[in-house]
């Protein structure tokens, strides 16, 4: 197939335009003229149209969605290793990869042509993760990472001298490192609270009746993570969300308390989405759990937070660009104002559309089943193994993924060098003061690669 041909067959088609639709949001020619086609020069003869002699890319293995089988054949990840850190960062799925293939070679051969569709591109992006999240295309922002994303929020809502930031002692270094640098900026403070003293033994009542304690009249931002890569342990966010609307019950609009998530390790593994979770911010990567391009993400604001919220890097929406001619400023939106401008590796942001295609082909529910059951047939295997403790709370409803452990005696680096050397297994370390072994079964490993990770840490002593 020629380079662009089934780019330009995507951007026709009809999914990607019922993206558009259902989104709300309008298309380059809808939107105007103005903002980053400007910027590339679009005007440029030939834009938009695929790119002649550009070379031929790959075609991906055909997809049996109702195959596991097939699915995980769809990752060129080496066969010879079951993949229990894929989840950690990215490997792409067939389709990703042809996207990314395709987007590359139409950019190293005509930049301009490219770009021409540039903002139908993203506005796909955008509505492709709306419509896995079942929320607006307007309520999304594209960045390039977890990390950038609570960056961006954090230092964008509007935290006043005095205001009280509450967050957990679980939490990962980029909400704590986002939180410490924005407060400094605004003279808040932060407090840091453990949720629980046993993950193992954690329970949804515990959970929110600590944060419950820890909110004082002046907390502002609820910080938290969906699924902690400390523990394995899943919030119970809903009920935490409940919670926080009683307390905002009771008080002004400016004064409301946020409540924000890093849901990193629940999006792709978890179905349900940020409405459904009841939270006011959602932020994302998606190159983790969901396979998405390696650079990318998303964050998402529910409308009754946007007053609370502020654009950090300028934009490079129509608008924002068309209110800059005009010597005026536009109205803050969220999906637009809070995707940070300056061109990106656009290859990588365009083809997060078919990650997104690609799991809503699969089935959001079957692949957070899958992963569900994966990982209780991982710790149900573990916890009959007298030098293993598990970490992770067995509970479905309190994990999602991620599956920590300890070996008795041994270091958690040493167990996963002796698990990938001695048994061709890839787990990971927990990135934290307290480290763990930590595993991820998924959409890439199979029921026999768990049986045979339980046997591989049964036999490390
Ligand atoms: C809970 C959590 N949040 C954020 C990150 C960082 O994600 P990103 O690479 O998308 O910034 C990680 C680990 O990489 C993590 O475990």
């Amino acid at each position: 197939m020629r380079i662009g041909t089934y780019r330009a067959q995507m951007t026709n088609s009809l999914s990607r335009r019922g993206f558009l639709a259902r989104a709300g949001l309008a298309t380059a020619a809808q939107a105007g003229a103005l903002g980053l086609t400007g910027c590339t020069g679009s005007d440029t003869a030939g834009a938009g149209q695929p790119n002649p002699g550009a070379p031929a890319v790959s075609t991906a293995p055909r997809l049996d969605p109702n195959d596991w089988a097939s699915v995980r054949d769809q990752f060129a990840l080496d066969p010879r290793l079951a993949h229990f850190a894929a989840f950690v960062l990215a490997s792409h799925p067939a389709p990703v990869r042809q996207a990314i293939d395709e987007y590359r070679a139409r950019l190293d051969h005509d930049t301009a042509a490219a770009t021409a569709d540039e903002r139908e591109l993203e506005d796909a992006a955008r509505g492709a993760a709306a419509e896995y999240l079942e929320v607006a295309g307007e309520e999304i922002a594209l960045t390039d990472s977890t990390t950038m994303g609570l960056g961006l929020i954090y230092h964008g809502i509007a935290l006043r001298p005095g205001d009280h930031i509450l967050t957990s002692t679980h939490d990962f270094y980029a909400t704590h490192e986002a939180l410490r640098l924005a407060a400094a900026k605004r003279e808040a403070t932060v407090q840091r609270i453990p949720l629980y003293t046993d993950p193992a033994a954690a329970s949804a009542a515990e959970i929110v009746s600590r944060i419950r304690a820890g909110i004082r009249p002046n907390t502002r931002l609820l910080a938290l993570t969906w699924v902690h890569s400390s523990t394995g342990v899943k919030l119970p966010v809903r009920q935490i969300a409940d919670a926080v609307a009683e307390v905002n019950a009771g008080r002004d609009g400016s004064d409301r308390l946020l409540f924000s998530l890093d849901a990193v390790h629940g999006l792709g593994a978890d179905a349900t989405g940020p409405v459904a979770l009841g939270c006011d911010v959602f932020v994302s990567g998606t190159h983790k759990w969901l396979f998405g391009p390696r650079g990318t993400g998303i964050a998402w604001a529910h409308r009754r937070a946007w007053d609370s919220l502020a654009a950090v890097i300028p934009t490079f929406s129509g608008p924002s660009f068309g209110a800059w001619f005009a010597g005026t400023t536009a109205p803050f939106q969220f999906g637009l104002d809070g995707t940070p401008g300056g061109f990106h590796s656009f290859e990588h942001r365009w083809a997060l559309t078919d990650a997104f295609q690609f799991h809503l082909e699969i089935g959001k529910q079957r692949v957070a089943d899958r992963t569900s059951e994966l990982a209780t047939r991982l710790k149900d295997g573990l916890a009959g193994l007298p030098t293993v403790r598990l970490v992770t709370p067995r509970d479905p409803e309190l994990s999602a993924g991620v599956v920590c452990l300890e070996v008795a005696g041994r270091q958690p680096s040493e167990v996963v060098s002796e698990l990938r050397t001695k048994h061709q297994i890839v787990a990971s370390v927990t990135p934290y003061q307290t480290a763990y072994v930590r595993l991820g079964p998924s959409i890439v490993t199979s029921p026999e690669q768990v049986d045979a990770a339980i046997s591989a840490l049964g036999s490390i002593k």
